[in-house]
């Protein structure tokens, strides 16, 4: 069934406060829930209506009055009660089986713990309830459990009370004093301990902060701590937000679908993005866990204290936390290029995976109008495009404008469960705009193409750039109305200097001026131009679109070589490269012989030894636009063809660049305690890009480098990167190397055996190897590590073989297809989120060769006629088949 956002109706009733009392016990859970509720007379519901799944029905009373079974109707999803008075008690008992439970949503059992997961939908797993994030109420709950089983009993807020119940067992009662949707709510119980400290917030008061984790984990935990600290500073300073709470607690497991939970005052974790340490975390690890904690912390005003009115409107906490949380990493770094490269790196996800999306068969509107099951639309688009959005509403009405809509959001929302129109309404009033047109950026799906053109006038001295805009149809969308789009600009002068901009008939000069197009097409004209310029358009990405404009090689050399943009900077040399890789991809095909220029060559020499720019730019320039992101250039894409040109263009730019690579490689090194701060972050991953270019065009020597950074790496960024170099490398593919590489795969397996987030890697470095094929990764799917339950485990191999070795998964013989179909069969029957999240690899089937094409069509419909597929799997393959 399709559920339509045209079709919300408000709750047919309110609820006041709910009491909860858990047994716990992994086979049969007992909880008893007591629920106050009043008549909504507003509602068009008249009906009580509660949701249930997959739990056992004890008893039912409502007002002090044992229900009889023809009181009300209970079906598979749904409990009515259709003749229910204006003031309810409803006193429910449900029995869960939470070890049985193997889709980590509602409450479920990992390594003999207990955890909940109620987003979005989790709670109804639990009890009969109205679970639905507009309805808002006060939770109390007693947990009950086995004292040497379960020491720990935690739920969010506040402890109350806590005892001894005197038959082995004993509680804990747990108090949230602010309002919250089932989706908030959360328990965990079971063997953990715990990293606490008492922080002192601005105001002076102060909360106690805890991270906990597993036994043996405790020297894990420092930099979840710092980043939470982090957050709660940044927040009031930045947006005058403080912790509402007087105890905030992070805590981690290995079992979970995604990667964290906001749940009030007990957000849990992904051990993913809690656990790190030298030995056992890389830089992209700590950044991670810096930016969830950021995330999860951050949605305690954007999501928790103001909500979503339905989960059409999920991007009103999800857009605005994501955006929150990049500000947040941006503001951390502490420095302009810092910033920018940040940036850059967000950029290049959303492009890479949102773009695809947009183009794909799942492609929804920011604010989608229609599901079959909401679990499928915590989507790039929802998160990362809706990311860019809020930033649109940043970059258009500035840092104070920005932050005036937020008051007022605030002001006028508190406590509420709102709307994206809401949202978009406070940013417009609190600064005296107009925003009506912005709404297409919520209602529209697809990715804008921004057109832009450009004539210089010598005789009147004025530069007119014309900008048009389009957008491809997509889904029941096929005629798209023009966007309002910040379009950031600058004109480069011949020396490479920004040019003071003057728009006509307007007196400010600015060397970046945002312009505003809300037409389907419109000229701009600067009047103190007297020479040709080049313009760098789209300055910071100022907005989700694709920007096409005819720019000669020339032109962009100069803009790499001088825009003081950093993003257009970085741009410059994407675009020289995609031009070139596009070219080479043909001549692949034809069986022509390939070739690099001179111009490209030099301008990456360019940069690479430019010791004026930051390490972590240069390492962003050199890296090519990756596999994934010259098919999507592509209207049919070969992946085969695609990875012989990336690799000829990375073995040719090692031969050229040799000294120079071994020059950044011996100038990049980090020696003494590790840290995870951007800046010996930049320098690492420099290195480390020197180093896999380096054994590109490889010699004894070059090979002997990767090896030797390989055993005596002092920290696992250094440590996997000479690892991948090893294994990933063209000359990989050399039997001479074969022995060597599988020496240290053992010797890596050895060394970090105990560590689970270690041996994902471990997973992935094989999954995505160049000579990975389905036979090994069917191999690894019988090591005695591997488990197709554990979420992160199935993502390490499966999910990196699929996505991210496009070349080895779209063997022409179509085995890497069987491989993915009998995965999604599998993790259908154990867990359908994660079935449904492996479905869309093959979201781009159309676009492959017909021989491929034919595969993968028969590989969907083999996966939608199986018996018992999951809403989730469902959904997905039907969509696709459809495209
Ligand atoms: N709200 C969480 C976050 O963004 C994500 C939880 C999504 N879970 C799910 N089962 N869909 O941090
Ligand atoms: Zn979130």
């Amino acid at each position: 069934v399709t559920i339509y956002r045209k079709d919300y109706v408000a709750p047919g009733f309110w609820v006041d406060t709910v009491e909860m009392g858990f047994d716990l016990h992994p086979q049969r859970t007992h909880v008893a829930t007591r629920i106050t509720m009043r008549r909504n007379h507003d509602s068009a519901e008249k009906d009580l209506v509660l949701f249930g799944e997959d739990i056992k029905l004890l008893q039912l009373r409502m007002n002090g009055v044992n229900l009889k079974k023809n009181a009300y109707t209970l079906t598979k999803e749904r409990l009515v009660i259709s003749s229910a008075p204006d003031q309810v008690m409803l006193e429910i008992e449900t029995a869960i089986a939470a070890d049985k439970n193997t889709t980590m949503s509602g409450l479920y059992v990992s390594n003999g713990n207990f955890f909940t997961q109620c987003e979005a939908e989790g709670f109804r797993k639990i009890t009969f309830f109205p679970d639905r994030p507009d309805v808002m109420a006060s939770y109390t709950v007693m947990l009950r459990g086995d004292k040497k089983l379960y020491p720990v009993l935690l739920s969010n807020g506040n402890l109350i009370e806590q005892g001894d119940l005197g038959d082995g067992r004993h509680y804990a009662k747990w108090e949230d004093p602010f309002k919250k949707p089932s989706y908030l709510f959360a328990l965990v119980a079971g063997k953990l301990v715990c990293q606490e400290e008492k922080y002192k917030l601005k105001s002076g008061r102060k909360v106690l902060l805890q991270v906990w984790v597993e036994q043996g984990n405790l020297d894990k935990t420092q930099h979840a701590m710092d980043s939470l600290k982090n957050s709660i500073r940044w927040d009031e300073e930045r947006f005058g937000l403080e912790l509402d709470l007087d105890r905030f607690m992070i805590v981690a497991t290995s079992d979970f679908n995604m990667g964290a939970m906001e749940n009030k005052g007990l957000n849990i974790f992904n051990t993913k993005y809690v656990l790190a340490n030298s030995r056992v975390a890389t830089d992209a690890d700590y950044a991670g866990i810096e930016s969830v904690v950021g995330h999860e912390y951050f949605h305690n005003w954007t999501g928790n204290r103001v909500t979503c009115r339905d989960w059409f409107q999920l991007s009103l906490k999800e857009g605005l936390t994501v955006f929150r949380d990049q500000e947040f990493s941006g503001d951390l770094v502490g420095n302009e290029t810092g910033r920018a490269v940040k940036r850059i790196e967000d950029v290049r996800v959303l492009r890479q995976l949102q773009f695809s999306e947009d183009a794909g068969p799942m492609a929804h509107p920011v604010r989608p109008d229609s599901f079959v099951e909401i679990n499928n639309f915590y989507t790039v688009t929802v998160y990362e495009k809706g990311s860019e959005v809020v930033r649109m509403y940043y970059t258009l009405l500035g840092h104070e404008g920005f932050r005036k809509g937020m008051d007022l959001y605030f002001q006028r929302h508190d406590g509420q469960a709102v709307t994206c129109d809401d949202f978009r309404a406070a940013m417009a009033d609190a600064n005296g705009r107009d925003l009506k047109q912005f709404e297409r950026w919520y209602s529209q799906a697809g990715t804008p193409r921004l057109k832009a053109q450009t004539s210089y006038d010598a005789i009147s001295k004025t530069y007119t750039l014309s900008l048009s805009q389009s957008c491809p149809k997509t889904a029941g969308q096929a005629k798209k109305l023009p966007f309002h789009i910040p379009v950031a600009v600058g004109l480069i002068d011949a020396e490479g200097k920004d040019v003071a901009l003057q728009l006509l008939g307007e007196s400010a000069t600015s060397t970046t001026q945002i312009l505003e197009l809300k037409e389907a097409q419109q000229n701009f004209v600067f009047t103190n131009s007297d020479r040709e310029v080049t313009p760098s358009i789209l300055r910071n990405f100022s907005a989700p679109v694709i920007l096409e404009f005819d720019y000669s090689d020339e032109q962009l050399a100069h803009l790499l070589a001088h825009d003081s943009d950093p993003f257009c900077r970085w741009e410059a040399g994407q675009r020289l490269a995609m031009r070139r890789l596009l070219k080479l991809v043909k001549a692949v095909q034809q069986g022509d012989t390939l070739s690099l220029d001179d111009l490209f060559i030099n301008a990456l020499r360019k940069t690479l030894i430019d010791q004026n720019l930051d390490p972590a730019f240069r390492e962003l320039v050199l890296t090519l636009p990756s596999e994934v992101m010259i098919a999507e250039e592509m209207a049919i894409a070969d992946p085969h063809s695609i990875h012989i040109a990336r690799q000829f263009v990375r073995a040719t730019l090692a031969q050229h660049l040799k000294a120079d690579l071994l020059k950044a490689y011996q100038d990049n090194l980090t020696p003494g305690k590790y840290s995870p701060d951007a800046q010996s972050a930049g320098k690492r991953a420099l290195k480390n890009c020197a180093l896999a270019y380096l054994v590109e065009w490889p010699d004894a020597a070059t090979y002997a480098l990767a090896h030797t950074q390989y055993q005596e790496a002092e920290n696992m960024t250094d440590r996997i990167a000479a690892l991948s170099a090893m294994l990933h490398c063209s000359s990989a593919l050399d039997k001479a190397y074969s022995k060597t590489r599988k020496q240290v795969l053992a010797h890596f397996y050895k060394e970090f055996e105990s560590e689970a987030l270690v041996i994902d890697k471990w997973f992935t470095l094989q999954a995505t190897a160049p000579t990975a094929d389905v036979e090994q990764v069917r191999a690894l799917m019988q090591h005695k590590a591997f488990s197709m339950s554990n979420p992160n485990r199935a993502r390490s191999l499966i999910f990196a073989f699929c996505n991210a070795n496009p070349a080895r998964f779209h063997a022409a013989d179509g085995s890497g297809y069987g491989l993915w179909a009998d995965c999604v069969i599998a993790l259908n029957k154990l867990n359908p989120q994660v079935a449904a999240r492996l479905s869309r690899s093959m979201d781009r089937w159309t676009k492959l060769p017909k021989a491929n094409k034919a595969l993968m069509k028969a590989a969907l419909q083999r996966v939608a006629a199986t018996k018992n597929l999951s809403k989730d799997v469902s959904e997905v393959v039907t969509k696709a088949l459809a495209a």
